[in-house]
């Protein structure tokens, strides 16, 4: 495939045989089928709303600025708030409702939804053009960890309410550390009765809280940093409308707030918040089991980028021996790039620089491109004059002359449409016989994207007898090659460099550029039409004013109740109802003795392991019996540690009736100790835990 320095990789015969540019990905077809469908979606929305108005378009850049919402306000509810276990649900509960502090509070909590809302469809955007593969595996990677740390830090605000729903998020969030042997102490012990819920703990979920949003600003710099010109937030007047439509929605909605936490009741029910508190309602009901299913599915997101992508090995050309590119990717032909820099500014992806030349030339720097940021898009190809920069699957020379034959085959007044294969995912997947009866009169061929299309290109075909070159174009906000798509109209309309150069192109031809809009392709034909026929006066109108606002108020209507609706879910508690007796203890075991070896199984050791006990010291486990209305049973309970050498901690619930009953509990430490005893009468009610603690310095205690 590849031969001679200037005719790269592929010949025409070659490339007509071959899908075009190597598959990216796993699953392409259906990936191109999904791509398809959303163009079809985001052609139907551009009827109603232009893309610069539409969140849906824009969903980084909308998530981006709902996360600064989300942090200002949360900055202005510490004039309301106070980071304590006894003081943070009565300084909730005094601004509920309508209040300013109950508004903020809302906005902070609107907008930490409409992150997610946003943040899923972003991802899927992001999946559904296969943007995790390539050079995107880290934009991809960070994202996600951003969406979890997003999740996190959504986590433990709600703990910081300290209402219901915060009890059983910290709870499930106790179940899931003691997963971990990190403590010597289960953490959930803690949160047992109201009495023992740690303050520290609480204010170290407070600080996380705050802390946690400055890793999601460090992640986006990276996140962000293989994109040229990066547009961090949305237009103007989208973001004006985002930030109002958070406003107004929390004036008329005000946020939730279940009753009080209580760790002695179980609640019937709670609010809770889906975006953030699925892995809780899993969690109640699969135990542990959920949210761990939450935590491995974070990880095989972030894996995607290997899991989903088809490796292709990197390979030298003869245009640039010495860059390793993949087949997918863009060469430069150092000799005849003279150091215009226009390639760098037009890289949507940060991936062409300027290095020392090795050739000798006059020039001082020549063009690179760096293969671990190229995706391929094209892009630098319509930049390059001097034709330096070449996709080494779409050749400049070879496809160039292979469409400008074909063309001329056509006879006189031939029309050509050059169409963005993206628009169809991909080259591989371009619809050649759609296109053609889409554009009759038209000889159609496919191109890798809008601004491959160099205007010498252009030039050279009208001056060569075509009469017309239409080139039509994916304009949609998050397309594959991004903002890269505008390049070719400013480039032939001369308010770009590279400029199109009409006394070149001869008189006569005509060139346009038109936006394709899946969900009404007759635009295109009637556009199409009337540019052969001569009379085109402008590109495809716009939707007017009135329908835009009326288009604009729908979609904030629904995306408020996507993201809000969520917020306030119901779920009844999976607890049992019925009444509860938990038994909890700390206690430590009598040591056992160590075993002295006699003189004779001395002998039989090494001597530096003489004299020593053979087994290390430990603690007797503690035996409990617990008498329920006369009915009595024992457990042992084992001390912790490795070498059980550790206190022995442990709860024992029982479920009860209704109504009084009398207990007795004994525990025993060990042969030396004399066991302790309790013995009382507790009022079993329905939802009531009723908990008895122990420990030697505490004694027993009725919670
Ligand atoms: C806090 C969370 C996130 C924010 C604020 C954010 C924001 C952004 C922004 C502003 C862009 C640039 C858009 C442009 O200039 O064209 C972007 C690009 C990107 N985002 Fe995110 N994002 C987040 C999370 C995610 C997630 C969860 C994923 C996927 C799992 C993701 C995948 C990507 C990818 C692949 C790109 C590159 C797009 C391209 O190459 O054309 N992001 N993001
Ligand atoms: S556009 Fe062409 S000539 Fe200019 S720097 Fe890039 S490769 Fe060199
Ligand atoms: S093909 Fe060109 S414009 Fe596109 S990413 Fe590669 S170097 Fe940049």
């Amino acid at each position: 495939m590849i031969e001679t320095e200037e005719k790269t990789i592929a010949s025409p015969a070659d490339q007509r045989q071959s899908p075009g540019p190597v598959q990216r990905a796993q699953f392409e077809k259906v990936f191109a089928f999904f791509e398809r469908l959303l163009g079809w979606f985001d052609g139907f929305m551009g009827r109603l709303i232009p893309p610069e108005y539409n969140p849906l378009e824009q969903t980084g850049r909308a998530a981006n600025l709902t996360l600064i919402v989300c942090a200002a306000s949360g900055v202005l509810m510490l004039l309301w708030y106070a980071p304590s276990v006894q003081l943070a649900y009565p300084a909730m509960a005094a601004i509920q409702g309508r209040t300013l502090g109950g508004w903020v509070r809302t906005v902070h909590r609107y907008s930490s939804d409409l992150i997610m809302l946003l943040l899923f469809l972003h991802a899927t955007r992001m999946f559904i053009a296969r943007k995790f593969t390539g050079s995107r595996w880290l934009p991809w990677t960070t994202g996600v960890l951003l969406l979890a740390l997003t999740w996190f830090v959504g986590w433990t605000g709600f703990w910081l309410v300290w209402d219901q729903p915060a009890q059983q998020v910290a709870v499930a969030s106790m179940q899931f550390i003691d997963v971990f042997p990190i403590f010597g102490e289960p953490m959930g012990r803690q949160f047992l009765v109201d009495r023992l819920v740690p303050s520290l703990l609480f204010f170290v979920v407070f600080f996380l809280h705050m802390l946690l949003p400055l890793g999601i600003g460090g992640g986006l710099v990276l996140h962000l940093s293989r994109l040229n010109r990066a547009r961090i937030f949305p237009d103007r007047w989208l973001g004006i409308a985002i930030v109002v439509g958070i406003g107004v929605a929390s004036w008329i909605i005000p946020a939730p707030l279940d009753e009080p936490a209580a760790m002695a009741v179980k609640a019937p029910a709670f609010t809770v918040d889906a975006w953030y508190l699925t892995p809780l309602a899993l969690g109640l009901r699969f135990r542990a089991l959920g949210l761990w299913a939450c935590f491995g599915g974070i990880v095989l997101l972030a894996a995607f980028p290997w899991l989903l992508v088809r490796r292709n090995r990197r390979m030298t050309t003869p245009r640039d021996p010495d860059t390793r590119v993949t087949p997918w990717q863009t060469v430069v032909l150092q000799t005849r790039c003279h150091a215009c820099t226009q390639c760098v500014q037009d890289c949507p992806f940060g991936a062409v620089s300027m290095v020392p030349r090795t050739d000798g030339k006059k020039f001082e720097a020549r063009a690179w491109v760096n293969p671990a940021l190229c995706v391929g898009c094209g892009v630098c190809v319509g930049s390059c004059d001097s034709e330096a920069m070449n996709l080494t699957w779409f050749d400049i020379h070879a496809d160039e002359q292979r469409i400008t034959d074909a063309v001329s085959r056509q006879g006189e007044a031939a029309f050509l449409a050059l169409v963005a294969a993206d628009i169809d995912g991909g080259f591989a997947h371009f619809q050649g016989e759609r296109w053609r009866n889409l554009l009759p009169g038209y000889h159609v061929e496919p191109i890798p994207t809008a601004s491959w299309v160099r205007p010498k290109f252009v030039e050279r075909l009208l001056k060569g007898g075509t009469q017309g070159v239409l080139i039509v174009r994916d304009t949609r906000a998050e397309a594959a090659a991004r903002d890269g798509n505008q390049w070719v109209r400013h480039r032939l309309e001369q308010t770009r460099e590279p400029h199109f150069r009409p006394k070149r192109a001869g008189e006569g031809g005509r060139w346009h550029v038109a936006d394709f809009n899946a969900a009404h392709p007759s635009a295109l034909l009637s556009e199409a039409a009337t540019f052969r026929e001569g009379t085109l006066v402008a590109s495809a109108p716009r939707p007017g004013r009135l329908r835009i606002f009326l288009a604009g108020i729908l979609l904030a209507l629904l995306l408020a109740a996507a993201a809000i609706g969520p917020s306030h879910f119901r779920v009844a508690n999976p607890a049992p109802a019925e009444p509860e007796f938990t038994l909890s203890f700390r206690v430590l075991g009598d040591m056992v003795k160590s075993q002295e070896l006699d003189e004779a199984e001395q002998a039989k050791l090494p001597v530096h392991m003489r004299g020593r006990s053979t087994a290390k010291p430990r603690r007797a486990p503690a035996e409990i019996t617990l008498t329920l209305d006369g009915v009595s049973e024992t457990r042992v309970f084992q001390p912790k540690g490795i070498s059980h050498d550790g206190p022995t901690i442990g709860e024992w619930t029982l479920p009860l009736t209704p109504g009084s009953h009398a207990i007795h509990v004994e525990i025993k430490y060990g042969p030396e100790s004399a066991p302790a005893t309790w013995t009382g009468e507790i009022a079993a009610a329905p939802r009531r835990i009723q908990v008895v603690t122990y420990t030697p310095a505490d004694g027993f205690r009725v919670e």
